[in-house]
């Protein structure tokens, strides 16, 4: 497999069953996706997306908000030096203007710092396909508008071409944890064909059994694209 994307999911679930606040599920939940890249890593998956905050998310009550930025402030200082170590590049995909100066500044310097790696890890942040899609009509009728494309020369391809990371190649595997059936606004272009598997397990406690569950039952799946 090339590309796994997660839809981590159940932080808050995971906390209020133990009677802590949502952060202390959303900072566990951290801990995961270091466990997670590590296991990646010795998969041998090239891209790992991760949904870590939708479009929708901005929603959420100031605090908890707030919480999330901070924590992945902190989250990207202890694992630079991880990412470094494991070549991996980091790139943002999704409205980073809409994110606090601070959040970004920090994102963008190890996004920089990490540019010339192979592998990569996606952090989607004030992400939301619907969004994205929009974002890339709105671009395709800016290049018609001014000349620079015909309009007979739309097509998939150059449709897909002004999305927000037209080079990565769409997920194989979709996985989302905490039970939800449902795609909550993620990828909804590049999940055409992707496999999807939920797991009940909720974010804070995905451990390696549950990845390699998750990339058994993709390698039993026959994908056909329509055919036959
Ligand atoms: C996923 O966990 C993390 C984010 C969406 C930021 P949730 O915070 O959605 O946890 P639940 O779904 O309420 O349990
Ligand atoms: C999806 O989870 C978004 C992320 C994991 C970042 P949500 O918890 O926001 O989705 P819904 O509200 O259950 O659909
Ligand atoms: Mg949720």
């Amino acid at each position: 497999m090339e590309h796994l994307a997660i839809i981590m999911d159940g932080n808050g679930r995971w906390a209020k069953a133990r009677g802590l606040p949502r952060s202390e599920g959303h900072r566990a939940g951290g801990e995961t996706v270091r466990r997670v890249l590590g296991f990646c890593q010795t998969a041998g998956i090239k891209y790992l997306t991760l949904y870590a905050f939708s479009v929708e998310n901005w929603k959420r009550p100031k605090a908890e908000v707030d919480a999330l930025m901070t924590l992945l402030v902190s989250y990207l200082a202890g694992e630079e030096e991880m990412l470094h170590k494991h070549q991996v590049r980091l790139r943002i995909m999704g409205r980073l203007e809409d994110l606090p100066e601070f959040a970004r500044e920090a994102l963008q310097r190890v996004e920089r710092a990490t540019e010339t790696y192979e592998r990569q890890l996606i952090l989607c942040l004030s992400y939301g396909g619907r969004t994205e899609i929009a974002a890339a009509a709105k671009r395709l009728a800016e290049r018609v508008a001014k000349g620079e494309i015909a309009l007979e020369a739309i097509d998939e391809q150059l449709f897909a071409q002004h999305l927000y990371l037209p080079d990565v190649p769409d997920p194989d595997l979709i996985v989302r944890t905490s039970g939800e059936m449902r795609l909550s606004n993620f990828l909804l272009w590049q999940a055409s064909y992707a496999e999807l598997y939920v797991t009940p397990v909720l974010w804070p406690d995905f451990d390696q059994a549950d990845f390699d569950a998750a990339l058994a039952a993709f390698e039993k799946r026959e994908r056909r694209y329509g055919g036959c």
